[in-house]
């Protein structure tokens, strides 16, 4: 295949994920975007494969089918609510591909570059090392905190942010030594110990990071391992990989500062860590919340709904977990039919991932236009007769407004004790993935039905029938 032919591909390869990325901004247009995507990636690979490749297709066929194997098992197997998990390890596997290249890249020696050109193209190669290995180990805590295998608490070491200075010293040091040795034929060791000193760093900066605060970690580790792949796209000069990293490198940044914004947060200082730990002065639940939990029933659930006029429903993390969302979409069906308004509210980081109950609520069908954001909805509380929470703790936790020292204070919520009722399914009394305490479920006006959330809607959709 001639270099024309592949440098059209590539550009053609381009425009598609442009289009991607602008149609996965609308739910109406998200699969539309989605298939440019994977026409994108399709010409991306054989191009790759059929232009680009000239030697060893008996290695590239195995790698693809290996790895397109696991990647398919992966999927197919791979619950709803573990892909947060799912995504944070791919983005682990882009860091360590941007490792290995790099040193694969370094070892060969095959470029015969000289002066600048020689110092520039060692540079590339020490930041895509550096990023790649903290995208690694950094991605790697962020799916042992996702899965619950590493504690949700973050890890606030004394001194933490001059460790963190140090190390970003340490890494520009070796940096120096790695370019002045490289010129002269070696500089293999200051790369390795920059490499354990990223792998430290990263690992660091996301066990610094409180439960509350993880939905900016996944987004700024998107936006790193698209970093680690325009650099790898430098080491390898495919001009392909640099577009397609910048692209996740800056969707991930810009993703990255909505998620602060929702969160009211600081993206510096959620990177310097810290931040969702536990209140400094905790007094206990009994001694900070007052009222009681009043508990109800299905019945009386079904008479409230079905005497509403306005009706908001918040799913959070829970109604993943129960998988009720078809059950949600069949209430509001029989609902609306009756002639009752209703509302889905979405707070930006309900769930686990960006956009999850977005994704939850398409799949079952609920049509957009009556599902909100919470900048959109939250003025209207006050008009809602009955609030429907499923599954969502934080997301609708007044502490962060009410509580200075609360883990969450300052976090944007979605208000529905400003309405008539509130009505909260859950299983129990836990707390949400915060770990803090939610005065909602103390309030005069709300009322606790409990219960695995898909049980409890179909028994409503029962009676609502
Ligand atoms: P959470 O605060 O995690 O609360 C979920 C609630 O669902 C729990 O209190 C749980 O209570 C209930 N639940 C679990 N399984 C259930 C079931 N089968 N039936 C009924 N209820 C069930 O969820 P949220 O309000 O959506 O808030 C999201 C949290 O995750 C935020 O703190 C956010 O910062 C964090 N986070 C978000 C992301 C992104 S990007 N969205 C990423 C990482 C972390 P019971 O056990 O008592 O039932």
């Amino acid at each position: 295949m001639s270099q024309n032919l592949v440098n059209i591909a590539y550009i053609g390869a381009t425009i598609l994920f442009i289009l991607a990325l602008s149609g996965l901004s609308k739910q109406e247009t998200a699969r539309k975007g989605n298939l440019f995507g994977m026409i994108g990636m399709a010409i991306a690979l054989t191009v790759t494969a059929v232009g680009i490749v000239t030697e060893n297709y008996s290695l590239l066929i195995g790698a693809l089918v290996i790895g397109g194997s696991i990647g398919l098992i992966l999927a197919r197997k791979v619950q709803m609510t573990q892909m947060p998990e799912l995504v944070a390890i791919l983005h682990s596997l882009v860091g360590l591909a941007a490792v290995l290249v790099g040193f694969a890249n370094f070892l060969s020696h095959d470029m015969n570059l000289q002066g600048v050109e020689k110092t520039i193209h060692d540079v590339e190669t020490y930041i895509g090392i550096l990023i790649g290995a903290m995208t690694f180990s950094g991605s790697v805590v962020a799916y042992l905190k996702l899965s619950g295998k590493w504690g949700g608490r973050p890890l606030l070491l004394p001194a933490r942010h001059w460790l963190n200075l140090s190390l970003l010293v340490l890494a520009i040091y070796f940096g120096i030594q790695f370019v002045a040795e490289s010129s002269l034929g070696g500089g293999l060791t200051p790369l390795i110990l920059m490499t354990i000193v990223a792998l430290l760093f990263g690992i660091h900066m996301v066990a610094a990071i409180g439960g509350a605060d993880m939905p900016v970690v996944v987004s700024m580790l998107n936006s790193y391992s698209g970093w680690a792949a325009a650099a790898l796209g430098f080491m390898l000069s495919n001009d392909l990989l640099i577009v397609i990293g910048a692209l996740v490198g800056s969707s991930g940044a810009i993703l990255s500062y909505i998620m602060c914004r929702a969160m009211n947060r600081n993206f510096i200082s959620v990177i310097a860590g810290g931040f969702g730990s536990a209140p400094k002065t905790s007094a206990g639940p009994a001694t900070e919340i007052e009222g009681e939990v009043t508990p109800t029933t299905v019945e009386e659930v079904s008479d409230m709904l079905t005497s509403a006029k306005e009706v908001m429903i918040i799913p959070g993390y829970g109604m993943a977990v129960a998988q009720a969302q078809h059950m949600v979409s069949d209430i509001t069906k029989t609902l609306r039919k009756k002639g009752v308004n209703v509302r889905f509210g979405i707070h930006p980081v309900a769930g686990r991932m960006p956009g999850h109950m977005n994704v939850l609520l398409a799949e079952a069908k609920v049509p957009y236009d009556i599902v909100f954001e919470m900048e959109e909805i939250n003025e209207d509380f006050p008009n809602v007769d009955v609030s429907i929470v499923i599954g969502a703790n934080d997301i609708v936790n007044p502490a962060a407004q009410e509580v200075p020292d609360s883990p969450i204070a300052g976090m944007p919520v979605l208000e529905p004790w400003l309405g008539k009722t509130t009505v909260v399914l859950k299983r129990g009394m836990a707390a949400g993935y915060a770990g803090v305490e939610n005065p909602l479920f103390y309030k005069e006006n709300t009322r606790m039905l409990f219960g695995d959330a898909k049980e409890s809607l179909e028994n409503l959709f029962k009676q609502i029938s």
